[in-house]
This record gives C-alpha cells, structure tokens and sequence, in this order.
C-alpha cells in the first residue's frame, strides 16, 4: 500500500488510509459507502459474519471497524455473542457509537480506539476475528495478520473482505470501469473531499488474492478458503491459526 502523504481538506497533511484521513470523511462515509458499491458492500459482509461459524457465547473482534457496519451485524446475526471494534479514527468510531446506541446493542458491542498492529487483547482471546475494507489501511499488514492470527483461539476463525482489482472474466472491464472512474467521481461528489481517489489507487496497489494469501501463511494462518466475489471486485478470505 502506498503510505505517502496527502493533503486532506480537514486534517492538514495525513498518510493516507490512516485514521486521520477517515477523520475527514466519517460523516459521509456510511452513504458513499452503499452508493459506490450500489449496495452489494452489506451482502459481502453478511458473508464475512457467514464465514466465523460463530457459536453461542463467542467473543468477536472485529478491526478496522470505522462506523460499525461488520461489528453491528455480527452482533445481530448472532444475539448471544460478543464484539469489540476496534479503529483509530476517532470520528468514524462516534458515528459507529450512535449506530450502535440506535441499535441497543451497546450492552455487547463496544467501540475503542486501537490499531491493528499492536492490539491490547490477550493471546489466543477470540472465537472470531474479522476486519472488512481495512487490511488495504494497515502499513505493516502482515504484523497485522500476525496480531489477528495471536489474538484468535485455536479453531477460530480469521476473515478478511477487502476490495480487489477486477481481473479478466466477460464483465472484468465493466467493473474496472466502476472501480477507476465511477467510484473516485462520485465518491468525491457525495463527500466532497478528494479521498476518494486514494480509494481506487490503494485497491490497485493492493497485492492479489495469491500473493496476499501467502501473507497470511507467513502470518500463523491456515488458508481455510478464498473467495472472490462480484467478479472479483471484492475478496474473502478466511483463515485458522496455525498453533
Ligand atoms: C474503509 S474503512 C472500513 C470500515 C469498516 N470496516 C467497514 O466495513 O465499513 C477503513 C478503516 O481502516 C481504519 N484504519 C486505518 N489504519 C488502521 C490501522 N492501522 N489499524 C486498524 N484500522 C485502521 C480507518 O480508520 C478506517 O476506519
């Protein structure tokens, strides 16, 4: 991921894909959200919660959680669990509070600040480990592989859903199209800042799903599957902790 500097509107000079940058754009960010990715992003996630297996009782993380959209709907799908999200920017977790306030799930979902290379959590902790659009941020991703790979149990489960390249395939320009033109555009319409564009720059610098699967083998874990998903904009991936 590339980590040079821009200059954001609201911040000064930040790295981008940091929580400073997300600082700038929280309040839309929920919004930009379903219109850039017309709504598919909260059926990726319903696979993502899919791919825990999670049992009654569980203790999930759930990193990178900006506005609470994985966390919020891990805890709903599964009433007797309970989550932890974690991210650095300060404005996407207020907004994420409120949700889960409105939610009234306050009581089992809580929100923290916290960066994903160095977490607080006690070794082998959690049933579940998750982290949607968020891996792409982390500078050092494989010491963030290697801290979900520590915290989590053995037996649980690790899953990953980050945005790729569309590659090959009969609607593989299409989805270019979308990801390149479509998304920067409208994603600095809707926000009216210019981060938007670091989006479509950070998902073509993202490594591809073998590469970043070796990653996570180097990490501790075991590839329990990789899936693409809508023409390979978006990938899941799932591992185990190797102990
Ligand atoms: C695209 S948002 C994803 C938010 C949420 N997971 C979702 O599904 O909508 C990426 C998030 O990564 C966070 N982030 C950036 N650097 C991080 C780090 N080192 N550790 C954890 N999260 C980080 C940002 O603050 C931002 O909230």
């Amino acid at each position: 991921m590339t980590t040079e500097p821009t200059t954001s509107s609201t911040t000064g000079t930040v790295r981008e894909g940091s929580g400073a940058m997300f600082d700038g754009i929280a309040e839309r960010y929920d919004l930009v959200n379903r219109v850039i990715s017309l709504g598919i992003d909260q059926s990726w996630r319903k696979k993502t919660v899919k791919a825990l297996e999670l049992t009654s009782g569980a203790r999930v993380l759930d990193l990178a959680t900006g506005t609470g959209d994985l966390a919020i709907m891990v805890a709903r799908t599964h009433p007797e669990v309970s989550v932890i999200g974690v991210d650095p920017s300060a404005k996407m977790l207020e907004v994420g509070k409120k949700k889960v306030a409105d939610a009234a799930l306050a009581d089992r979902l809580s929100l923290e600040l916290g960066d994903a290379q160095a977490l607080r959590f006690e070794s082998q902790s959690f049933a579940g480990v998750c982290i949607a659009f968020g891996i792409r941020n982390v500078p050092d991703r494989l010491q963030g592989l290697r801290e979900m790979a520590r915290v989590t149990k053995p037996g649980g489960r690790v899953a990953i859903l980050e945005l790729s390249e569309p590659r090959g395939g009969v609607l593989g320009p299409l989805a270019r199209f979308h990801v390149h033109s479509v998304v920067p555009t409208v994603g600095a319409l809707l926000s009216g800042k210019r981060e938007y564009h670091y989006l479509q720059k950070s998902i073509a610098a993202f490594p591809p799903p073998a590469e970043f699967e070796a990653m996570m083998v180097e990490a501790g874990l075991r590839i329990v599957s990789s899936t693409a998903l809508t023409f390979g904009v978006c990938q899941l991936y799932v591992g185990e902790p190797v102990r």
